[in-house]
């Protein structure tokens, strides 16, 4: 049977999960005649690619060559924005750029966010537990995160809801299945409005005295007598906004509908709240907020038996290679006490998510809170809406019905 996968089929983005099952044992590698560009669902060739020096992380300037002038000027806005972002660069820019940014990622300045972070889910919780019911994503997925990254970044939280307008319109550039014209209006118009934003906030941060976040972090950082310039920490700042927020409420939303759908699963964990830490990395497995990750071939390569040709894309899929048997023992069930859990949920390699840590306790923190104060969770629908997106996988919305404790 000759399976294509065709990210724009609602039932495909709703489970994805079938058509990755066969293409992993009969099509490991296969041209995608939709997304134009190679597919990868086994684990072993996911992983090795992601650490493949042959091919880039560069996705942008391939793009913006293939573009005609005039058109490429009037993306210019997207352009100098994504060239710039540390995931999209390859060796030695991305190194550089990669050591900056750990200077302000530190363990010490993620874990002191734990108790800022639980007084977020506890205020949200607060708000919801009364009225019994909530649509999950609005109401505390995507708050939590953005309220957070709001404080790493130094900005007023009042202006979380503009964040996610200009996360929007940039997310279906990103990794937005269809292949519609105003998707690339929509990202310069967004990516336009938070350059402006975070450019004033970078100007006014080099010319006062330091503050201890991460847009203090990153201004200060130095290595070898370098620093950021001006462009790369106003990228540097739209990307920890982007990358951090809308995949961290996916995880809380994608792990939710995980749970409900394994009702035996979360009352272990209801039961157990010690499981906290292996149950978020099951739920990280089962199905990743990243979905997905592109690269592009710099010279002929050769995965599976397939040779890839220069300039031939690539797709990385990461949900397809967290469900392989080779890697994982019964990879379709929902174990939160699984071991030897080597999920690739955060990529592999040099690209490796450098918000994994703060992802991690912000699960942790909303799980356990939510499962001990709200009992009975129950969809209040099944037949869910998910984003037509590639790369960053979640259900449109979650309205859920539960008794506060
Ligand atoms: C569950 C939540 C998250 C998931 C599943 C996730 C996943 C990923 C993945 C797969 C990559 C690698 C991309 C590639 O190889 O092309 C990545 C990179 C990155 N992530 Fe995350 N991420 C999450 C949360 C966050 C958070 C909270 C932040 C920041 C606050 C963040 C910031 C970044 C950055 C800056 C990179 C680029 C790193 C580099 O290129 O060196 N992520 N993430």
């Amino acid at each position: 049977m000759n399976d294509v996968f065709d990210p724009r089929r609602p039932e495909v983005m709703a489970d994805p999960y079938p058509i990755f099952g066969r293409l992993r044992t009969t099509n490991p590698v296969c041209w995608s005649p939709v997304l134009k560009g190679w597919l990868l669902t086994r684990y072993a060739d996911v992983r090795a690619a992601l650490h493949d020096p042959k091919l880039s992380a560069d996705r942008i300037t391939p793009f913006m060559d293939s573009l005609p002038p005039a058109r490429r000027v009037a993306l210019s806005g997207l352009e100098r924005i994504l060239t710039r972002w540390a995931v999209f660069v390859d060796p030695p820019v991305h190194t550089r750029l990669r050591g900056l940014m750990n200077k302000a990622f530190t363990p010490r300045a993620i874990e002191r966010l734990r108790g800022r972070i639980g007084a977020i889910v506890d205020q949200l919780i607060d708000h919801i537990a009364p009225r019994g019911r909530m649509e999950m994503i609005a109401d505390f997925a995507y708050p939590l995160p953005a309220t957070v990254i709001a404080g790493m970044l130094g900005v007023p939280e009042e202006d979380i809801e503009r964040f996610k307008g200009w996360s929007d319109d940039l997310a279906a550039f990103v990794g937005g299945a269809q292949a519609t014209p105003q998707k690339y209006e929509r990202a310069c118009y967004g990516l336009a409005e938070m350059d402006t934003y975070f450019r004033a906030i970078v100007r006014e941060r080099r010319n006062s005295a330091p503050k201890d976040d991460v847009i203090g972090g990153l201004v200060a950082a130095e290595e070898d007598g370098r620093v950021l310039s001006e462009d790369e920490l106003v990228a540097t700042a739209v990307l920890i906004l982007f990358a951090g927020h809308e995949t961290t409420a996916n995880l809380i939303g994608n792990g939710m509908i995980a749970l409900l759908r394994h009702p035996d699963e979360l009352a272990k964990w209801q039961a157990r709240p010690e499981l906290a830490e292996s149950a978020v990395e099951e739920l990280l497995r089962y199905d990743s907020p990243a979905a997905s990750v592109t690269r592009v071939a710099k010279e002929t390569v050769t995965y599976g038996e397939r040779r890839i040709a220069a300039g031939d894309r690539l797709f990385l899929m990461i949900n397809a290679a967290n469900r392989d048997a080779a890697v994982f023992m019964d990879p379709d069930r929902l174990d939160l006490e699984r071991s030897d859990n080597r999920h690739i949920a955060f990529g592999y390699s040099a690209h490796y998510c450098i918000g994994a840590p703060l992802a991690r306790l912000e699960g942790e923190i909303a799980f356990t809170r939510l499962l001990a104060r709200l009992d009975d969770i129950e969809l209040e629908r099944q037949d869910l809406e998910w984003s037509d997106n590639l790369v960053l996988r979640g259900a449109k919305e979650i309205p859920l019905r539960f008794k506060a404790r």
